[in-house]
């Protein structure tokens, strides 16, 4: 398979499935609280994305080697880095969580997650919450046609290395339209002007996994999904969906409970 390019009509059908996901944790936000569950979070995404008439691309999602995904959504808790899988447990003061979603509609993929913090949190998870959002962005302000990836991996890799944060490597953004995961990679790590050059038409995500200790991951007991931190150490993510347009970008999963851009991200 091969990098697509979209055109007007698969541009309008991103847009529509990115702001739907984007609504999706727009619905959650006031849910996340201590005492609810991450299994009621997943009943309230897919009870809401059946009145979007979208879909979850989640569930029963099966790559080579791994099981059916068995949930609407991902929810990553502290040092679950990606692909939590909802349960019984209740959030707790202090938590942080990462809510991950993902839903078709028409066809069309649209992939998003925020961080959410659980009552008061400690100084230092809301300063890598808050980081990662960051990162990300420095990642999405190189989009733009005759960019490189290369180019996002390193603004990402450079910011978060710079303030004493690791990036993981094992899981990356990428390439995004009628298929959850296409070419190209989106690595959150690299070298300026390497890799391929974007283009306009392309849509794809930046979804950064930024870890307060070291950068080494591991597999989590046995549901063949969850990702955790070698070292333990807290871990945070934030994703987008990006196209590039004609002169830069334009990010696709947004909607009225996005957090705005940081500042240095011009308007
Ligand atoms: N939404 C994740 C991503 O950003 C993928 C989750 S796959 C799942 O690529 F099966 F774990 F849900
Ligand atoms: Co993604
Ligand atoms: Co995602």
């Amino acid at each position: 398979m091969s990098i697509t390019y979209k055109d007007a009509d698969g541009i309008q059908g991103m847009r529509t499935a990115c702001r739907l996901a984007s609504e999706v944790l727009d619905h959650l936000t006031p849910f996340i609280q201590p005492g609810i569950t991450t299994r009621e979070i997943d009943r309230l995404a897919a009870d809401y994305m059946k009145q979007q008439g979208s879909t979850s691309a989640t569930l029963g999602y099966q790559p080579p080697g791994y099981p059916p995904y068995p949930a609407s959504l991902c929810t990553s808790v502290n040092h679950v880095v990606c692909h939590g899988i909802p349960n019984e447990k209740p959030l707790k003061k202090g938590d942080i969580v990462n809510v991950d979603v993902t839903v078709i509609k028409d066809g069309w993929y649209g992939d998003t997650s925020r961080m959410f913090v659980v009552g008061d949190v400690s100084i230092a998870a809301r300063r890598l919450v808050s980081m990662t959002y960051d990162a990300m962005w420095h990642g999405i302000v190189q989009v733009r046609p005759g960019a490189r990836l290369g180019d996002i991996g390193h603004a990402i890799q450079k910011f978060a290395e710079g303030l004493g944060f690791s990036v993981v490597r094992e899981f990356c953004g990428h390439g995004i339209g009628r298929r959850f995961h296409e070419e190209p990679q989106v690595l959150h790590y690299g070298k300026p002007g390497t890799l391929e050059e974007l283009q306009p038409g392309m849509t794809f995500t930046i979804e950064p996994m930024i870890n307060l200790g070291r950068r080494e991951v591991k597999e989590h007991g046995n549901d063949g999904w969850t990702i955790v931190t070698k070292d333990h150490s807290l871990s945070a993510q934030w994703e987008h969906t990006v196209l590039v347009t004609e002169t830069g970008y334009e990010v696709l999963t947004l909607s009225a409970g996005s957090p705005p851009p940081p500042t240095f991200v011009q308007a």
